[in-house]
């Protein structure tokens, strides 16, 4: 059981007091002679001193529900929660009250007072309730094992209906099924669940941890603006109005970025924080307009650095909150071998299925669809799928279709059975062709090959689905593991699909190799950066890098993503000013709070993290932002609005 604190401990012996009836009653609380508050005396108080007492006494607590157990067992408590069951057992009315700490049973009898009894009975689901009475053991063979405090019960004395509850739109103990939306309408009773109590306990560790480990590190803490400029970091902006500048706006901070990166010109060698980011970009079960990140910088320091501190935070994160051995190093790899292998910059490691390239075989073979692909300047990959050959027809059929999402022409496939691969398309290759495409991916007897012809990136996204998606269907995935990695040396540089425009992989502000920077402007895609991600089962948990600390390289990768040194200087003036006046060689990463406490509690949504968190569509459906503003207002802003068109 948790300890009391002094105060706590004061209280409850005061209610414990106040409740036998003693004459010492009156010295307590409110009008006490200790009563430090102005005006507030024994005489004047006497009177409505009585009610406080009694006030008090019902709210203050001797002990949380959760914490009662056989040791309490013949002391006279007194309890506040929530109704959480109520049963009528042959004139005997029992219900569990909870709180953030647990449930308890108490029993109302009719034989011992017939008024509570029947003020009982009014209870319903969900009232705040405070209870007095004595711990006694539950008779014999009714203990429940399954509940800590399934020893005993409360015998009630006193009653008190703080406040009633209107009919919960579901069932706070059962809401399974309950949709997403509705739970996070009725966030407040949502949140009464254990299962919700959990993940935001869960998050509040994480992060006290976190900040006792970046202290105990010489890290400072040091808030930044949120009204400021726009940092790109490739989502839009969340702009906010400003009523004494007419006209113009500040940008919400997509991160703090250039903040911290002054501040290490600014000699606070080390900086974190916990902090709110704000980005307006197409949502996902990972992502929100507005999320946190566990934010870090340091001085006089390379990639080297920030990944050992990385890992030593994230070692004893796991360790301490999971009881589990992460084992740093944690194993790294190119981006670019994260892209060949796994299609993806964020691969599960959890499972196999790595995809191989067979574009040299199938350049001469006799399928167009293959060899076509690799003379338009494609290629042909896939991957090996153990056991997929039992598969049938019809759910090969349904993965065809299902890749056409990802801008795959189709799916073509091999059943490895009888030591011949088995498919329409196999008498297209020859036996030497069959037998090397096997080799490559060490298929036998029983497996299933699955191919994609395309352009690169097409392959990749169809590919690194298809991973995960056959991986759940074969059941590959241990749910229970957590496979850790470090994808590092991402492209300075990508094109655009669309507009073959040049765009930052990481953000501008990251350092490209120096045996790379020749190739700056003839060949920007092959410039690598010294650039680190952290990948947690798939799931991209960070990122960070290297920065730019020469004002010239930086004005130069600027100009590369279309943005000359007068933009530059309007846009991020004040960082390339910093960067002029001795800037240290300077490192650092972010760590999604949201993401890392889902996938370390294994949630399949960042929502079930976030105590208020918005729909797909950006909307809060517990407030119900964005609203419409009244007209005065938009006027003080100097903004006027256009109708939304209404879509027929
Ligand atoms: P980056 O953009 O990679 O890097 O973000 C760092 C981490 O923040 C989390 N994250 C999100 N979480 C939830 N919802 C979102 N919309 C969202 N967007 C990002 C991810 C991601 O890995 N300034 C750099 C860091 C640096 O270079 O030091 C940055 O923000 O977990
Ligand atoms: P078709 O000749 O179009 O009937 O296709 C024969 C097989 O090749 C089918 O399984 C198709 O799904 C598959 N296929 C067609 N285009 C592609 C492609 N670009 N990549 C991989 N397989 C393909």
């Amino acid at each position: 059981m948790r300890k009391k604190t002094a105060s706590e401990a004061r209280l409850a012996s005061r209610a414990r007091t106040a409740a036998r009836g003693s004459p010492e009653t009156s010295g307590a609380g409110c009008g006490s002679k200790d009563d430090p508050r102005p005006g507030v005396t024994d005489e004047a108080s006497t009177n409505s001193f009585e009610t406080f007492a009694e006030r008090i006494d019902m709210l203050k607590r001797t002990h949380r529900c959760g914490e009662l157990r056989s040791s309490d067992e013949g002391e006279e408590v007194t309890v506040g929660g929530w109704v959480s069951n109520w049963r009528d057992h042959g004139g005997l009315i029992f219900l569990d009250i909870r709180d953030r700490y647990g449930v308890v049973q108490v029993v109302f009898n009719p034989e011992e007072d017939e008024d509570l009894h029947s003020r009982a009975g009014e209870l319903r689901s969900e009232y705040c309730i405070g209870v007095r009475g004595l711990v006694q053991p539950r008779p014999e063979g009714m203990e429940n094992p399954d509940v800590k405090t399934g020893q005993i019960e409360v015998r009630a004395r006193e009653l008190e209906v703080f406040s009633e509850s209107e009919t919960p739109p579901f069932n706070v103990q059962n809401a399974a099924g309950v949709s997403r939306e509705v739970r996070q309408k009725y966030r407040f009773l949502d949140m009464r669940r254990p299962e919700v109590q959990r993940n935001f306990i869960f998050r509040h560790r994480l992060a006290q941890t976190v900040r006792r480990f970046f202290d105990s590190e010489d890290f400072l803490e040091v808030e930044t603006p949120f009204l400021t400029k726009s940092t790109p970091e490739g989502a839009r902006d969340y702009l906010v109005p400003s009523r004494v500048n007419p006209g113009k706006f500040y940008a919400l901070p997509q991160s703090p970025q250039l903040f911290k990166q002054v501040l290490m010109v600014g000699g606070m060698d080390r900086y974190f924080q916990i902090v709110k980011c704000f980005r307006d970009e197409d949502l996902r079960a990972d992502r929100q307009p507005e999320f946190t990140q566990v934010d870090m910088e340091m001085s006089f320091a390379d990639e080297e650095d920030v990944l050992d501190c990385t890992e030593a935070l994230l070692e004893r994160r796991f360790d301490e909150l999971l009881d589990e051995d992460i084992s740093p190093p944690l194993p790294r790899m190119t981006f670019r071998e994260a892209m060949e292998k796994y299609g993806t910059d964020a691969p599960d490691l959890r499972f196999g299925l790595e995809i191989r390239d067979i574009s040299d075989i199938s350049e001469t073979c006799d399928f167009r669809v293959f060899s076509g692909a690799v003379e338009d300047g494609g290629q042909v990959r896939g991957i090996c799928v153990p056991d997929g050959a039992s598969l049938p027809r019809s759910d090969i059929d349904d993965l065809i279709d299902w890749v056409e999402q990802f801008g795959a022409k189709g799916l073509a496939w091999f059943k490895m059975e009888d030591g011949e691969a088995k498919s329409g398309v196999s008498k297209f290759f020859s036996e030497g062709e069959i037998s090397s495409i096997a080799e490559r991916f060490g298929a036998g007897d029983g497996d299933l090959l699955l191919f994609v012809a395309d352009q690169k990136s097409v392959c990749d996204r169809t590919l690194a689905n298809l991973r995960t998606h056959m991986a759940e269907k074969m059941d590959l995935i241990d749910e229970d593991a957590y496979e850790l990695c470090w994808v590092v040396e991402a492209p300075q540089f990508e094109r655009d699909e669309e507009t073959g425009a040049l765009v930052p992989l990481h953000h501008p502000f990251t350092a490209p190799f120096e045996e790379d920077l020749e190739k700056m402007e003839s060949e920007p895609t092959g410039v690598r950066t010294r650039s680190y991600d952290i990948v947690l089962n798939g799931i991209e948990l960070g990122g960070g890098s290297v920065r730019i600390s020469d004002p010239e390289l930086q004005l130069r990768v600027l100009r590369l993503l279309g943005i000359d040194e007068d933009e530059a200087e309007e846009k991020f003036g004040f960082l390339l000013q910093a960067l002029r006046y001795g800037a240290p060689p300077h490192a650092g990463i972010a760590l999604g709070l949201d993401r890392m406490t889902t996938c370390m509690l294994g949630l399949d949504d960042i929502r079930e993290t976030i105590a208020f968190p918005k729909t797909q569509k950006a909307v809060s459906p517990f407030t119900g932002a964005p609203t419409s503003v009244h007209e005065d207002q938009l006027d003080e802003l100097h903004i006027s609005t256009e109708e939304p068109v209404e879509e027929e």
